[in-house]
Protein backbone atom coordinates (compact mmCIF):
# COMPACT_ATOMS: atom_id res chain seq x y z
CA UNK A 1 0.00 0.00 0.00
CA UNK A 2 0.79 3.87 -1.01
CA UNK A 3 1.32 5.79 2.54
CA UNK A 4 0.49 9.63 2.43
CA UNK A 5 2.04 11.38 5.34
CA UNK A 6 0.86 15.17 6.27
CA UNK A 7 3.36 17.49 8.18
CA UNK A 8 6.82 18.53 8.32
CA UNK A 9 8.11 18.27 11.70
CA UNK A 10 9.73 16.25 14.06
CA UNK A 11 6.02 14.41 14.94
CA UNK A 12 6.46 13.98 11.34
CA UNK A 13 9.90 12.65 11.05
CA UNK A 14 8.77 10.21 13.91
CA UNK A 15 6.05 8.85 12.31
CA UNK A 16 7.67 8.70 8.51
CA UNK A 17 10.48 6.41 10.40
CA UNK A 18 7.96 4.27 11.85
CA UNK A 19 5.92 3.94 8.92
CA UNK A 20 8.83 3.17 6.45
CA UNK A 21 9.18 0.36 8.39
CA UNK A 22 5.54 -0.94 7.87
CA UNK A 23 5.61 -4.75 6.03
CA UNK A 24 2.48 -2.70 4.63
CA UNK A 25 4.16 -0.06 3.38
CA UNK A 26 5.21 -0.08 -0.37
CA UNK A 27 5.80 3.56 -0.92
CA UNK A 28 5.98 6.52 1.60
CA UNK A 29 5.40 9.70 0.57
CA UNK A 30 4.99 12.86 2.96
CA UNK A 31 3.68 16.60 2.30
CA UNK A 32 5.38 18.79 2.45
CA UNK A 33 8.18 16.74 4.78
CA UNK A 34 11.77 18.21 5.78
CA UNK A 35 14.79 16.61 4.94
CA UNK A 36 15.06 14.00 7.45
CA UNK A 37 11.97 13.17 6.25
CA UNK A 38 12.89 13.04 2.85
CA UNK A 39 14.93 9.93 4.22
CA UNK A 40 12.25 8.04 4.28
CA UNK A 41 9.73 9.42 2.26
CA UNK A 42 9.24 10.70 -1.36
CA UNK A 43 8.38 14.53 -0.88
CA UNK A 44 5.68 16.04 -2.42
CA UNK A 45 4.40 19.77 -2.28
CA UNK A 46 0.80 20.23 -1.47
CA UNK A 47 -1.55 22.82 -0.35
CA UNK A 48 -2.78 21.00 2.45
CA UNK A 49 -5.93 23.37 2.77
CA UNK A 50 -7.11 22.62 -1.11
CA UNK A 51 -8.58 19.25 -0.27
CA UNK A 52 -9.47 18.79 -3.84
CA UNK A 53 -5.81 18.72 -4.78
CA UNK A 54 -4.92 16.22 -1.79
CA UNK A 55 -7.84 14.30 -2.68
CA UNK A 56 -6.08 14.13 -6.22
CA UNK A 57 -3.30 13.33 -5.39
CA UNK A 58 -4.32 10.22 -3.05
CA UNK A 59 -5.94 9.00 -6.34
CA UNK A 60 -3.50 9.67 -8.93
CA UNK A 61 -0.87 7.68 -6.02
CA UNK A 62 -3.38 5.08 -4.93
CA UNK A 63 -2.72 6.07 -1.97
CA UNK A 64 -4.09 3.76 0.56
CA UNK A 65 -3.91 5.44 3.88
CA UNK A 66 -3.65 9.17 4.61
CA UNK A 67 -1.94 9.94 8.26
CA UNK A 68 -2.83 13.70 9.13
CA UNK A 69 -0.10 14.86 11.81
CA UNK A 70 -0.42 18.40 13.30
CA UNK A 71 -4.14 19.87 14.01
CA UNK A 72 -4.56 22.29 11.28
CA UNK A 73 -5.87 20.24 8.61
CA UNK A 74 -7.49 18.10 11.14
CA UNK A 75 -9.97 20.87 12.49
CA UNK A 76 -10.30 22.19 8.65
CA UNK A 77 -11.78 19.15 7.87
CA UNK A 78 -9.64 17.31 5.46
CA UNK A 79 -10.27 14.06 6.75
CA UNK A 80 -13.76 14.55 6.08
CA UNK A 81 -13.21 15.18 2.49
CA UNK A 82 -10.87 12.36 2.18
CA UNK A 83 -12.95 10.05 3.97
CA UNK A 84 -15.96 10.62 1.79
CA UNK A 85 -14.01 9.84 -1.06
CA UNK A 86 -13.20 6.85 0.42
CA UNK A 87 -9.70 7.01 0.93
CA UNK A 88 -8.71 5.92 4.62
CA UNK A 89 -7.42 8.57 6.96
CA UNK A 90 -5.77 8.14 10.43
CA UNK A 91 -6.96 11.41 12.18
CA UNK A 92 -10.02 12.69 13.58
CA UNK A 93 -13.14 14.30 11.45
CA UNK A 94 -13.71 18.23 11.94
CA UNK A 95 -16.53 17.71 14.20
CA UNK A 96 -14.00 15.03 16.20
CA UNK A 97 -11.59 17.56 16.07
CA UNK A 98 -13.16 20.02 18.06
CA UNK A 99 -11.84 18.07 21.18
CA UNK A 100 -8.82 20.31 20.43
CA UNK A 101 -10.64 23.26 17.92
CA UNK A 102 -12.37 24.30 20.93
CA UNK A 103 -11.82 24.79 24.51
CA UNK A 104 -15.54 25.93 25.22
CA UNK A 105 -16.75 22.38 23.10
CA UNK A 106 -14.47 20.47 25.21
CA UNK A 107 -15.67 21.98 28.59
CA UNK A 108 -19.33 21.17 27.89
CA UNK A 109 -19.23 17.86 27.00
CA UNK A 110 -17.19 17.45 30.24
CA UNK A 111 -19.85 18.39 31.96
CA UNK A 112 -22.92 16.76 30.48
CA UNK A 113 -20.89 13.43 30.89
CA UNK A 114 -19.39 13.96 34.46
CA UNK A 115 -15.98 13.98 33.01
CA UNK A 116 -13.71 15.63 35.86
CA UNK A 117 -12.05 18.73 35.14
CA UNK A 118 -11.19 22.14 36.62
CA UNK A 119 -14.54 24.15 37.06
CA UNK A 120 -15.19 26.70 34.09
CA UNK A 121 -16.94 29.41 32.48
CA UNK A 122 -17.70 30.18 29.35
CA UNK A 123 -17.68 34.09 28.34
CA UNK A 124 -18.15 36.13 24.73
CA UNK A 125 -17.24 39.46 25.61
CA UNK A 126 -14.39 41.26 27.91
CA UNK A 127 -17.24 42.61 30.24
CA UNK A 128 -18.29 38.26 30.22
CA UNK A 129 -14.74 37.25 31.26
CA UNK A 130 -14.07 40.40 33.97
CA UNK A 131 -17.77 39.53 35.89
CA UNK A 132 -16.35 35.80 35.78
CA UNK A 133 -13.27 36.12 37.08
CA UNK A 134 -14.79 37.47 39.98
CA UNK A 135 -16.18 33.54 40.91
CA UNK A 136 -12.59 32.65 40.06
CA UNK A 137 -9.58 32.67 43.05
CA UNK A 138 -6.03 33.31 42.10
CA UNK A 139 -4.08 31.26 40.72
CA UNK A 140 -6.92 31.49 37.57
CA UNK A 141 -6.41 30.46 34.18
CA UNK A 142 -7.64 32.37 30.48
CA UNK A 143 -8.13 30.26 27.41
CA UNK A 144 -8.92 31.75 24.00
CA UNK A 145 -11.15 29.53 22.82
CA UNK A 146 -9.66 28.35 19.77
CA UNK A 147 -6.38 27.16 18.07
CA UNK A 148 -4.11 29.59 19.10
CA UNK A 149 -0.47 27.75 18.52
CA UNK A 150 0.35 27.40 22.21
CA UNK A 151 0.22 30.94 22.97
CA UNK A 152 -4.10 31.22 24.18
CA UNK A 153 -3.11 30.35 27.30
CA UNK A 154 -2.35 32.09 30.49
CA UNK A 155 -1.98 31.00 34.29
CA UNK A 156 -2.89 34.01 35.87
CA UNK A 157 -0.89 34.77 39.55
CA UNK A 158 -2.66 38.12 39.99
CA UNK A 159 -5.79 39.44 39.41
CA UNK A 160 -4.01 42.11 37.31
CA UNK A 161 -2.15 39.34 35.30
CA UNK A 162 -6.31 37.85 34.95
CA UNK A 163 -7.71 41.24 33.89
CA UNK A 164 -4.79 41.12 31.36
CA UNK A 165 -5.17 37.96 29.97
CA UNK A 166 -8.57 38.76 29.35
CA UNK A 167 -8.86 42.10 27.33
CA UNK A 168 -5.43 40.46 25.41
CA UNK A 169 -8.31 37.63 24.00
CA UNK A 170 -10.73 40.25 23.18
CA UNK A 171 -8.58 42.81 21.50
CA UNK A 172 -8.83 40.28 18.38
CA UNK A 173 -4.88 38.75 19.49
CA UNK A 174 -5.71 35.46 18.63
CA UNK A 175 -8.17 36.11 15.60
CA UNK A 176 -10.80 33.92 15.45
CA UNK A 177 -9.79 31.92 17.99
CA UNK A 178 -10.47 34.34 20.48
CA UNK A 179 -13.85 35.28 19.49
CA UNK A 180 -14.94 33.33 22.82
CA UNK A 181 -12.82 32.36 26.04
CA UNK A 182 -13.08 29.96 28.82
CA UNK A 183 -11.98 30.79 32.31
CA UNK A 184 -11.08 27.93 34.56
CA UNK A 185 -10.34 27.13 38.03
CA UNK A 186 -6.13 26.55 38.55
CA UNK A 187 -5.61 22.68 38.80
CA UNK A 188 -2.48 22.18 41.48
CA UNK A 189 -0.54 18.80 41.12
CA UNK A 190 1.70 17.19 38.39
CA UNK A 191 1.36 16.92 34.43
CA UNK A 192 1.22 13.93 32.75
CA UNK A 193 0.12 13.26 29.32
CA UNK A 194 -1.55 10.05 27.98
CA UNK A 195 -2.51 8.34 24.87
CA UNK A 196 -4.91 6.06 23.20
CA UNK A 197 -5.50 5.03 19.64
CA UNK A 198 -9.76 4.62 19.24
CA UNK A 199 -11.02 3.73 16.10
CA UNK A 200 -14.50 5.49 17.75
CA UNK A 201 -15.11 2.08 19.67
CA UNK A 202 -12.37 0.07 20.96
CA UNK A 203 -9.62 2.18 22.90
CA UNK A 204 -6.40 0.89 23.28
CA UNK A 205 -3.71 2.71 25.44
CA UNK A 206 -0.54 4.24 23.24
CA UNK A 207 1.72 4.76 26.28
CA UNK A 208 2.03 8.10 28.87
CA UNK A 209 4.84 11.15 28.49
CA UNK A 210 5.98 14.21 30.27
CA UNK A 211 6.69 17.30 27.87
CA UNK A 212 8.56 19.97 29.11
CA UNK A 213 6.94 23.31 27.77
CA UNK A 214 8.81 26.15 29.15
CA UNK A 215 11.66 27.34 26.95
CA UNK A 216 14.54 27.27 30.10
CA UNK A 217 15.96 24.98 32.61
CA UNK A 218 14.04 24.31 35.99
CA UNK A 219 10.66 25.06 33.63
CA UNK A 220 11.37 29.35 33.91
CA UNK A 221 10.89 31.55 30.79
CA UNK A 222 8.12 31.61 28.39
CA UNK A 223 5.59 28.51 27.29
CA UNK A 224 6.98 26.85 23.95
CA UNK A 225 5.42 23.97 22.10
CA UNK A 226 8.03 21.71 24.06
CA UNK A 227 11.02 21.71 24.88
CA UNK A 228 11.49 17.53 25.45
CA UNK A 229 9.84 14.70 26.88
CA UNK A 230 10.09 11.10 27.96
CA UNK A 231 7.99 8.37 27.86
CA UNK A 232 6.70 6.47 30.26
CA UNK A 233 6.31 8.96 32.75
CA UNK A 234 5.78 6.59 35.94
CA UNK A 235 4.39 9.44 37.67
CA UNK A 236 1.24 8.68 35.72
CA UNK A 237 0.55 4.89 37.76
CA UNK A 238 -1.45 1.80 36.39
CA UNK A 239 -3.85 2.71 39.01
CA UNK A 240 -3.60 6.75 37.93
CA UNK A 241 -3.71 5.16 34.32
CA UNK A 242 -6.78 2.78 34.68
CA UNK A 243 -8.76 5.82 36.69
CA UNK A 244 -7.71 8.17 33.43
CA UNK A 245 -9.13 5.76 30.94
CA UNK A 246 -12.16 4.75 33.18
CA UNK A 247 -13.34 8.08 33.73
CA UNK A 248 -11.97 10.17 31.26
CA UNK A 249 -10.74 9.02 28.07
CA UNK A 250 -13.87 6.28 27.57
CA UNK A 251 -16.22 7.93 28.77
CA UNK A 252 -15.27 10.76 26.24
CA UNK A 253 -15.07 8.75 23.53
CA UNK A 254 -18.58 6.79 24.29
CA UNK A 255 -20.09 10.46 24.36
CA UNK A 256 -18.74 11.36 20.98
CA UNK A 257 -20.06 8.28 19.45
CA UNK A 258 -23.62 8.96 21.12
CA UNK A 259 -23.49 12.38 19.82
CA UNK A 260 -23.07 11.32 16.60
CA UNK A 261 -19.24 12.28 16.22
CA UNK A 262 -17.09 9.09 16.63
CA UNK A 263 -13.37 10.22 17.24
CA UNK A 264 -11.23 8.25 15.47
CA UNK A 265 -7.52 8.35 15.80
CA UNK A 266 -5.08 9.32 18.58
CA UNK A 267 -6.63 10.89 21.35
CA UNK A 268 -3.83 12.79 23.60
CA UNK A 269 -5.13 13.61 26.88
CA UNK A 270 -3.31 16.22 28.80
CA UNK A 271 -3.66 14.83 32.60
CA UNK A 272 -3.36 16.58 35.81
CA UNK A 273 -2.90 14.49 38.76
CA UNK A 274 -4.00 16.15 41.64
CA UNK A 275 -5.02 15.11 45.53
CA UNK A 276 -8.49 14.72 44.58
CA UNK A 277 -7.49 11.91 41.73
CA UNK A 278 -6.76 12.51 37.56
CA UNK A 279 -8.24 15.91 35.83
CA UNK A 280 -8.39 16.55 32.56
CA UNK A 281 -6.51 19.87 31.31
CA UNK A 282 -6.87 19.34 27.69
CA UNK A 283 -7.40 17.24 24.73
CA UNK A 284 -5.13 17.40 21.53
CA UNK A 285 -7.01 15.49 18.62
CA UNK A 286 -2.76 14.18 17.54
CA UNK A 287 -0.05 13.07 18.52
CA UNK A 288 2.52 15.29 20.69
CA UNK A 289 4.74 16.97 19.63
CA UNK A 290 7.75 16.15 20.54
CA UNK A 291 5.94 13.17 22.50
CA UNK A 292 5.34 11.44 19.34
CA UNK A 293 8.88 11.29 18.91
CA UNK A 294 9.45 9.37 22.21
CA UNK A 295 6.83 7.03 21.89
CA UNK A 296 7.62 6.17 18.31
CA UNK A 297 10.96 4.87 19.65
CA UNK A 298 9.36 2.51 22.18
CA UNK A 299 6.80 1.09 19.53
CA UNK A 300 7.83 -2.56 18.69
CA UNK A 301 4.49 -3.03 16.86
CA UNK A 302 3.59 -2.24 13.20
CA UNK A 303 3.00 1.82 13.28
CA UNK A 304 1.11 1.06 9.64
CA UNK A 305 -0.91 -2.08 10.82
CA UNK A 306 -2.40 0.07 13.99
CA UNK A 307 -2.87 3.37 12.06
CA UNK A 308 -4.61 1.51 9.30
CA UNK A 309 -6.99 -0.90 11.37
CA UNK A 310 -7.97 2.23 12.96
CA UNK A 311 -8.56 4.20 9.82
CA UNK A 312 -11.28 0.41 8.39
CA UNK A 313 -12.19 0.31 12.17
CA UNK A 314 -11.13 -2.70 12.96
CA UNK A 315 -9.05 -1.90 16.20
CA UNK A 316 -11.14 -4.57 17.86
CA UNK A 317 -9.69 -7.18 15.83
CA UNK A 318 -5.52 -6.34 16.39
CA UNK A 319 -3.36 -7.26 19.05
CA UNK A 320 -2.24 -4.28 21.27
CA UNK A 321 0.32 -2.28 20.38
CA UNK A 322 3.76 -3.21 22.21
CA UNK A 323 5.99 -0.46 23.58
CA UNK A 324 9.45 -0.93 24.72
CA UNK A 325 9.73 -0.66 28.85
CA UNK A 326 12.66 0.88 28.09
CA UNK A 327 12.26 5.04 28.64
CA UNK A 328 12.74 6.98 25.80
CA UNK A 329 13.93 10.91 26.35
CA UNK A 330 14.39 13.70 23.60
CA UNK A 331 16.12 16.85 24.11
CA UNK A 332 14.71 19.65 21.54
CA UNK A 333 17.83 21.72 19.58
CA UNK A 334 15.84 24.95 19.33
CA UNK A 335 17.10 28.26 17.09
CA UNK A 336 18.61 31.26 19.20
CA UNK A 337 15.79 33.25 20.29
CA UNK A 338 13.08 30.44 20.48
CA UNK A 339 10.13 31.20 21.05
CA UNK A 340 10.13 34.61 20.59
CA UNK A 341 12.30 35.02 17.74
CA UNK A 342 14.27 31.88 16.08
CA UNK A 343 16.98 32.65 14.04
CA UNK A 344 16.80 30.92 11.00
CA UNK A 345 19.69 29.61 8.76
CA UNK A 346 22.51 28.63 11.28
CA UNK A 347 24.72 25.66 9.79
CA UNK A 348 23.82 22.37 11.40
CA UNK A 349 26.86 19.15 11.47
CA UNK A 350 27.50 15.95 13.58
CA UNK A 351 23.89 14.41 13.11
CA UNK A 352 26.05 11.66 12.07
CA UNK A 353 28.31 11.27 14.61
CA UNK A 354 25.34 11.59 17.05
CA UNK A 355 23.39 9.01 15.97
CA UNK A 356 26.95 6.71 16.18
CA UNK A 357 26.15 7.07 19.81
CA UNK A 358 22.89 5.27 19.17
CA UNK A 359 20.80 8.14 19.32
CA UNK A 360 18.10 9.09 16.59
CA UNK A 361 17.97 12.71 15.64
CA UNK A 362 14.55 13.67 14.48
CA UNK A 363 14.51 16.82 12.31
CA UNK A 364 11.99 19.41 13.44
CA UNK A 365 12.53 22.42 11.15
CA UNK A 366 15.88 21.95 9.19
CA UNK A 367 16.32 23.14 4.96
CA UNK A 368 19.23 22.00 3.06
CA UNK A 369 20.54 24.90 1.52
CA UNK A 370 23.29 24.36 -0.84
CA UNK A 371 23.97 21.26 0.28
CA UNK A 372 24.32 22.80 4.09
CA UNK A 373 21.58 21.17 6.79
CA UNK A 374 20.43 24.32 8.08
CA UNK A 375 18.02 25.81 10.87
CA UNK A 376 14.56 26.97 9.11
CA UNK A 377 12.10 27.22 12.81
CA UNK A 378 11.91 27.48 16.21
CA UNK A 379 12.26 23.95 17.29
CA UNK A 380 15.24 22.45 15.05
CA UNK A 381 16.69 18.86 16.28
CA UNK A 382 15.15 16.31 18.46
CA UNK A 383 17.65 14.23 19.64
CA UNK A 384 16.07 10.70 21.05
CA UNK A 385 17.41 8.50 22.91
CA UNK A 386 16.74 5.02 24.94
CA UNK A 387 17.69 3.68 27.78
CA UNK A 388 16.51 0.94 30.94
CA UNK A 389 15.57 4.04 33.01
CA UNK A 390 15.36 7.99 32.78
CA UNK A 391 19.03 8.68 34.05
CA UNK A 392 20.06 6.64 31.23
CA UNK A 393 18.17 7.63 28.69
CA UNK A 394 18.94 11.35 29.79
CA UNK A 395 22.64 10.65 29.34
CA UNK A 396 22.73 9.24 26.07
CA UNK A 397 20.50 11.81 24.64
CA UNK A 398 22.75 14.60 26.23
CA UNK A 399 26.03 12.72 24.81
CA UNK A 400 24.23 12.88 21.53
CA UNK A 401 23.50 16.35 21.90
CA UNK A 402 27.18 17.06 22.60
CA UNK A 403 28.38 15.68 19.34
CA UNK A 404 26.06 17.65 17.41
CA UNK A 405 27.40 21.25 16.28
CA UNK A 406 24.91 23.89 16.27
CA UNK A 407 26.29 27.43 17.14
CA UNK A 408 22.90 29.04 16.30
CA UNK A 409 20.92 26.45 18.65
CA UNK A 410 20.31 25.46 22.40
CA UNK A 411 18.49 23.43 24.66
CA UNK A 412 17.12 22.42 27.87
CA UNK A 413 20.19 20.90 29.98
CA UNK A 414 17.37 18.99 32.54
CA UNK A 415 15.01 17.26 30.17
CA UNK A 416 13.55 14.27 32.52
CA UNK A 417 14.73 15.94 35.97
CA UNK A 418 11.40 14.96 37.87
CA UNK A 419 12.00 11.20 37.28
CA UNK A 420 15.87 11.33 37.30
CA UNK A 421 15.47 13.00 40.61
CA UNK A 422 12.92 10.33 41.58
CA UNK A 423 15.00 7.78 40.28
CA UNK A 424 18.02 9.06 42.47
CA UNK A 425 16.22 8.90 45.53
CA UNK A 426 15.29 5.10 44.83
P1 LIG B 1 -3.36 23.86 27.45
O1 LIG B 1 -3.04 24.58 26.17
O2 LIG B 1 -4.81 23.79 27.78
O3 LIG B 1 -2.61 22.56 27.58
O4 LIG B 1 -2.66 24.73 28.59
C1 LIG B 1 -1.28 24.94 28.58
C2 LIG B 1 -0.71 24.71 29.94
O5 LIG B 1 -1.35 25.57 30.89
C3 LIG B 1 -0.95 23.31 30.49
O6 LIG B 1 0.01 22.40 30.05
C4 LIG B 1 -0.87 23.53 31.97
O7 LIG B 1 0.47 23.62 32.39
C5 LIG B 1 -1.49 24.91 32.12
N1 LIG B 1 -2.92 24.80 32.47
C6 LIG B 1 -3.96 24.78 31.63
N2 LIG B 1 -5.12 24.67 32.29
C7 LIG B 1 -4.81 24.63 33.61
C8 LIG B 1 -5.58 24.55 34.82
N3 LIG B 1 -6.91 24.51 34.81
N4 LIG B 1 -4.90 24.53 35.99
C9 LIG B 1 -3.55 24.61 36.02
N5 LIG B 1 -2.79 24.71 34.92
C10 LIG B 1 -3.40 24.72 33.73
N1 LIG C 1 4.06 19.10 23.22
C1 LIG C 1 2.75 19.56 23.37
C2 LIG C 1 1.86 19.39 22.23
O1 LIG C 1 2.18 18.74 21.26
O2 LIG C 1 0.74 19.88 22.28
Amino acid sequence: MNILLLGSGGREHALAWKLAQSRLCDKLFASPGNPGIADHAELTPLELTDHAAVLAFCEAQAIGLVVIGPEAPLVDGLSDALRGAGVPVFGPSKAAAQLEGSKAFTKELCARHNIPTAGFERVASEAEGMAALGKFGIPVVIKADGLAAGKGVTVAMTRAEAEGAVRDIFSGRFGEAGAEAVIEEFLEGEEASFFAITDGHTIVPFGSAQDHKRVGDGDTGPNTGGMGAYSPAPVLTPLLEGEAIERIVAPTVRAMAQEGMPYSGVLYAGLMLTKNGVQLIEYNARFGDPECQVLMLRLESDLGELMLAVAENRLAALEAPRLSPDTALTVVMAAKGYPETPEKGGAIAGLDGAEATGAKVFHAGTALKDGQLVANGGRVLNVTARGRNATEAQARAYAAVDAIDFADGFCRRDIGYREVAREAQG
